[in-house]
């Protein structure tokens, strides 16, 4: 049986004096896979903003990129709790990674409040992970996650947790922060301007059925601006997005009727789609 205040107290000491956040967590899944009995796999899946990717681990080689919602990890993350399952193969939507591996604890690691990532460890046995080693392996967790946040100060390395703060947000589905996200990489404010990154904040914005990401995707399709030309699709997203009542997409159904942009050339359409447009506010 693990001694988790013995492993909390090492996690603390392997950590003193290190100021690299690499280092202390290749060192914290080496002292974990040592000091619990039965596993196989034992590392660290971190956030970056759109995705889990793989970080620090010992055990075999694993999958590099869970989304989140996707497997354990990825629904631990997105739910935003520790989840243990004593049995992988009846987890709808497990990830195996090693097939040896029969049950699996993840637990979410946030620092200063933004989800900085999981500890994902496995066993071969079914339901190895007990109540006490969700409780130590948890308390362990917390001792990292006081490490990172000190490290936040003195590692240059760490991610900038506000940008990651954001990103989360949209890619776990909130379509005004993707749209928003879409915009600042559209005109380059807050982070460095990039058509193609804007697109694909735009398309997220869009899946998520938000009009006024339908329209700049729209728009950005008709121009081929950080994506290649689709003209029919561009037609489609702004018929879609009109459709939700938003203005600007009713002015590029009249530009599109009246130039024969993804449609055939409509003058009677277009002045109609301009009149409404018009009167749900749009001025050009
Ligand atoms: N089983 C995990 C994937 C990672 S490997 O276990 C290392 C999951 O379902 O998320």
């Amino acid at each position: 049986m693990t001694d988790y205040s013995e492993l909390s107290k090492e996690l603390r000491l392997i950590s003193e004096d290190v100021n690299s956040y690499i280092s202390i967590l290749s060192n914290a899944s080496a002292l974990i896979y040592e000091k619990l009995d039965n596993l196989n796999w034992a590392g660290f899946y971190l956030n970056n903003g759109e995705r889990l990717i793989l970080g620090p681990f010992q055990g075999k080689v694993a999958c590099t990129a869970i989304d989140f919602g996707n497997g354990v990890c990825g629904t631990a993350a997105k739910e935003n709790r520790t989840i243990v399952v004593d049995d992988v193969h009846s987890f709808d939507g497990h990830i195996a990674c090693d097939g040896a591996s029969n049950s699996e604890i993840v637990i979410p690691i946030h620092v200063n409040n933004v989800l900085f990532g999981v500890l994902d460890i496995d066993s071969p046995v079914f339901s190895r992970f007990t109540q006490e080693d969700k409780e130590g392996l948890e308390a362990a967790v917390k001792e990292l996650q006081t490490v990172l946040e000190f490290l936040t100060k003195t590692d240059s390395s760490m991610p900038d947790l506000d940008e990651i703060a954001i990103k989360t947000a949209g890619s776990m589905g909130d379509a005004n922060i993707c749209l928003k996200l879409g915009n600042c990489y559209y005109y380059g404010e807050i982070f460095d301007q990039n058509s193609e990154t804007a697109v694909s904040w735009y398309e997220k914005a869009a899946a998520l059925g938000n009009a006024e990401g339908e329209c700049l995707l729209g728009y950005c399709l008709r121009e081929g601006i950080g994506c290649e030309k689709d003209e029919h699709r561009a037609y489609g997203l702004f018929a879609l997005s009109a459709d939700k009542g938003f203005p600007m997409a009713m002015y590029n159904m009249g530009y599109c009727h009246e130039h024969g942009i993804g449609t055939s050339i409509n003058t009677d359409l277009a002045k109609e789609w301009y009149e409404k447009a018009r009167q749900n506010g749009y001025t050009e």
